[in-house]
């Protein structure tokens, strides 16, 4: 189970018990299975009032809001929901017809994994003395076998529903969403969809004599050699060998990775800084074989750029890249023009530029200049311009058009001397 964020990066290999957290409300299994029923009755407009009204909703009881109704003059009626696997039901909802509840009074509520008439069906409920009407919604807590099939049925009669759900998990998970996978040790991997709780009892191979006590999964004489814990599922010898983590931006090949852990496993922290999108760990491989058996690994770290207790803190905006997670410090240096632990202070005056190491323009005005670029900020010294005032200013310039221009007159100049003598142009 991921625990609050470490608020340093640390990596923690821990093999644990599994925890049993109660919750409540499970996923409402009638959405992802099929309703049908015995007969559907349609009226004389031609509408027809099939088994899947009862799952659409609205969840009330009435009638023109969309029920569910099998046809008239039958002796025996079902509506039925059948499910592609295995599910472990904890609680059905339904809602009856308001105007004429007395028709479902004596109704059967059943699990089956094949057809209701069919094999022995569990009986889930069963309305005595005829009090259907009385009780428009009901609640029903069924904690029996898994089942594919659920059925109400009854006899000459009609089955009307206007809305159910069915509540529980498919089997082999748990969870308010059947999202967590029934824990390992559970026997045919049969849970508890509100707790995880194994309900068939712990593998007894992992008791010590096998002996477990099936309600509370704990066993009782102790563990098998290499298990702790009231479950045996802790492990008191976990696998020897040397087993590695790496920190990888790619999940190609975890060896580009920067190597996090790589050890003998031992019951503590390791305080690690990395920077990655993917965390890998590999098993010690022993006799060309590896197994994956990690009950849990806690990573610890905040997203990038982050820090604080829980993360809810952005690293100073100088700093290059990330900060430490506890103190904010910059880690990887500061932006250019800036010092310090946290970047705040900006060069010295007379500096600039990546770790404040340059020298401002001697040509500046002042001796200052933006710490981050170098630019003269209060303009250049006679003679001097541009950004960082080490062009050469007009007048500077001029005296060099001057001079260049002197030359060419002087070429000319020897030129025409050099032509005029003669009268004629020499070879
Ligand atoms: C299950 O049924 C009980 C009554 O038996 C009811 O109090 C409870 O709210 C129901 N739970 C759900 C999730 O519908
Ligand atoms: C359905 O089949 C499963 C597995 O064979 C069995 O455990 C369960 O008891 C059955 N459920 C019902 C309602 O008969
Ligand atoms: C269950 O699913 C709902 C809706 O998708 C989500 O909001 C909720 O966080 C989930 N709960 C858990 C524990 O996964
Ligand atoms: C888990 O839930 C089941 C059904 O409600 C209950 O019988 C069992 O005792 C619970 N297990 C634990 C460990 O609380
Ligand atoms: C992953 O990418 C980030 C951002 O580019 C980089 O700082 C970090 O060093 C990279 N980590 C590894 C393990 O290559
Ligand atoms: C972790 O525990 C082992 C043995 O218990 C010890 O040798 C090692 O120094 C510890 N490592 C750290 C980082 O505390
Ligand atoms: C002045 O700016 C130029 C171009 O931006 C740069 O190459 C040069 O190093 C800077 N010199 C100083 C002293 O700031």
């Amino acid at each position: 189970m991921m625990s609050k964020l470490q608020p340093h990066a640390s990596i923690f290999l821990l093999i644990l018990e599994t925890m049993f957290v109660p919750v409540t409300a499970q996923t409402n299994l009638a959405l992802h299975g099929t309703a049908s029923q015995e007969t559907t009755y349609t009226d004389s407009d031609g509408n027809s009032y099939s088994a899947n009204l009862a799952i659409e909703g609205p969840a009330n009881n009435n009638w023109d809001d969309g029920c569910s109704s099998t046809a008239a003059g039958q002796s025996t009626q079902w509506w039925g929901m059948s499910f592609q696997k295995l599910v472990y039901i904890t609680n059905i909802t339904f809602y009856l017809r308001s105007d004429t509840a007395e028709r479902m009074n004596g109704f059967r509520l059943y699990f089956a994994n094949v057809s209701v008439y069919l094999g022995n069906p569990e009986l889930c409920f069963v309305d005595q003395g005829e009090q259907a009407f009385q009780n428009l919604i009901h609640s029903v807590d069924c904690d029996l076998s898994p089942t594919k099939n659920v059925y109400f049925y009854n006899r000459n009669t009609f089955v009307e529903l206007c809305y159910i759900e069915i509540n529980g998990c498919w089997k082999g998970t748990w969870g308010p969403n059947c999202t967590t996978d029934c824990p390992v040790e559970c026997i045919g991997n049969h849970c508890f969809p509100q707790n995880g709780s194994c309900i068939w009892g712990c593998d007894l191979q992992k008791c010590f004599h096998g002996q477990c006590d099936a309600k509370t999964d704990v066993c009782m004489t102790g563990c098998v050699p290499g298990r702790g814990g009231r479950y045996c599922t802790f492990y008191t010898n976990p696998p020897v060998g040397i087993h590695k983590v790496y920190c990888s931006n790619t999940t190609d090949s975890w060896a580009d990775g920067i190597v996090l852990y790589n050890a003998e496993y031992h019951n503590n922290d390791t305080t690690v800084f990395a920077i990655c999108k993917y965390i890998m760990y590999i098993p010690p491989i022993l006799k060309g074989n590896s197994n994956i058996d990690i009950c849990e690994i806690e990573i610890g770290g905040c997203p990038y750029g982050k820090y604080g207790d829980t993360c809810q803190l952005t690293c100073p905006e100088n700093c290059m890249g990330t900060c430490n997670l506890v103190t904010g410090k910059c880690l990887l240096g500061c932006s250019t023009g800036w010092l310090g632990e946290k970047c705040d202070r900006a060069c010295d005056v007379g500096r600039f530029g990546n770790q404040c190491l340059r020298d401002c323009s001697a040509n500046c005005l002042s001796s200052s200049c933006n710490h981050m670029t170098g630019n003269c900020m209060t303009g250049c010294k006679k003679g001097w311009e541009g950004f960082n005032c080490t062009e050469g200013s007009v007048l500077i310039s001029r005296f060099c058009g001057l001079h260049y221009i002197a030359s060419y007159l002087k070429l000319l100049f020897y030129f025409v001397i050099f032509r005029f003598p003669s009268g004629k142009i020499k070879a």
